[in-house]
């Protein structure tokens, strides 16, 4: 076996070799300094190792302590979803199946902007009558409000949610959701360069266009004291705060403020136009309702494990988070659609957004706001409900496979 001497002489001895090996003839000047450069480099190897194997030394005598408090095997009981005690570098036992399933779907409905045939869309954005002014400005305006807000999100979920959420199993698919979050701004950064779009305009809209930047600060708002590296849970008031960025992330900023876009592209892609885009939509959209049914699952367990937070004012207010969100998304609705275009128009889009708000309420206990409220796009719940099928994109990637060629249906 080796120690640490022996180590230090393997490491000094090669040196003088390497330099032996040259073929290159040299001048007795230059040989001489050559060997006072290799005694020198063989110096910093030799200092180099030392401080390594005094590190080493350090780390037996101090390191291993850290890991002692939680010497003891992880039991099922003793994993929380927030101010967890237990190991969290452990992922099993596992306490909650559904979030590994999560894990195991998002990443068996792996897919990557590229993958997209774009050459349509290309051909008819560029074309001078192929679309209609309206029409025109619901692609960009979506894009404007999609390429920033999955950063939102994404940097919501490194920098906020992570470090509080103390599940390995819960980690493990944030850390899946955050890869696919990345995969959504690629995808719009992947539409806005094919259709040769103004790349400024487009990504810095949530600053110029009021009805983008309003939702933006929204959901802001809900992560400035949570992104703070000195913020912790622990007490009912910042308890509650976490649970009120995850209701405005989760159900609110991916709940709702989704929806109008993604309708809307779809209804275009539903008259063959932009089908590209729309396909792009169509898998953001399925990711998007995996993150949101995450989400609403960990919402409820952290009612469930502490139901002193979840009190008639928290109820009150989460209402009111999810009804302001809804307000913001109609004044959307109502700048993207000035006039009726692809077959819905601001009214209708109001009655669809009340539909969610309903549904978001009751997906963490609350009552419906807007009852007797009628879905007037049907097929949009289609969409949705077909996620659940594997191969349900004409052109679904039949199996994906890295760094190779894809096939397709
Ligand atoms: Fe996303
Ligand atoms: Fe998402």
């Amino acid at each position: 076996m080796l120690s640490w001497d022996d180590f230090d002489k393997e490491e000094q001895a090669p040196a003088p070799a390497r330099h032996a090996a040259t073929a290159m003839p040299e001048t007795d000047a230059q040989s001489v300094s050559a060997v006072d450069q290799s005694r020198q480099i063989s110096s910093q190897d030799s200092s180099a190792v030392a401080r390594a194997k005094a590190a080493l030394d350090e780390l037996d005598a101090e390191g291993l302590k850290d890991l002692e408090g939680s010497a003891a095997r992880v039991s099922v009981d003793a994993k929380r979803m927030i101010n967890c005690r237990a190991d969290l570098n452990q992922l099993v036992p596992f306490k909650y199946d559904w979030a590994w399933q999560k894990y195991l779907d998002g990443c068996s409905n792996h897919w990557m902007p590229q993958e997209v045939n774009m050459t349509a869309d290309i051909a008819l954005w560029k074309s001078a009558d192929g679309l209609t002014e309206d029409e025109r400005r619901i692609v960009k305006r979506n894009l404007g409000f999609f390429s920033t807000a999955d950063s939102l999100v994404a940097n919501n979920l490194v920098l906020a949610v992570y470090r509080l959420i103390t599940n390995p199993e819960c980690r493990q698919y944030l850390l899946r959701q955050a890869f696919e979050e990345a995969i959504h701004t690629h995808a719009y950064q992947y539409c806005v360069e094919s259709l040769g779009m103004d790349e400024g305009e487009i990504f810095n809209m949530y600053h110029e266009v009021p009805s983008v930047a309003k939702k933006a600060a929204w959901g802001l708002k809900y992560t400035h004291s949570l992104s703070d590296p000195d913020f912790t849970t622990g007490t009912v008031e910042t308890d509650k705060e976490l649970l009120r960025n995850l209701i405005g992330f989760y159900c609110v900023l991916e709940g709702v403020f989704f929806y109008c876009g993604f309708s809307q592209i779809l209804s275009m892609g539903r008259r063959n136009k932009m089908t590209g885009v729309a396909e792009q939509f169509q898998y953001i959209l399925r990711d998007e309702s995996m993150h949101l049914n995450f989400g609403i699952d960990v919402i409820n367990q952290i009612k469930i494990e502490n139901p002193h937070l979840w009190d008639a004012s928290m109820k009150d207010e989460a209402t009111q988070m999810i009804l302001q969100g809804t307000q913001l998304e109609i004044e959307y609705a109502r700048d993207t659609m000035p006039r009726g275009v692809l077959g819905m128009n601001a009214a209708m889009m109001e009655d669809y957004l009340k539909f969610i708000a309903n549904r978001r309420l009751t997906q963490i206990g609350l009552k419906e706001e807007y009852p007797g409220t009628v879905n007037p796009f049907p097929w949009m719940s289609e969409i949705m409900d077909l996620k659940k099928e594997k191969n349900f994109f004409e052109t679904r990637v039949i199996e994906y496979q890295t760094g190779g060629a894809l096939s397709w249906d």
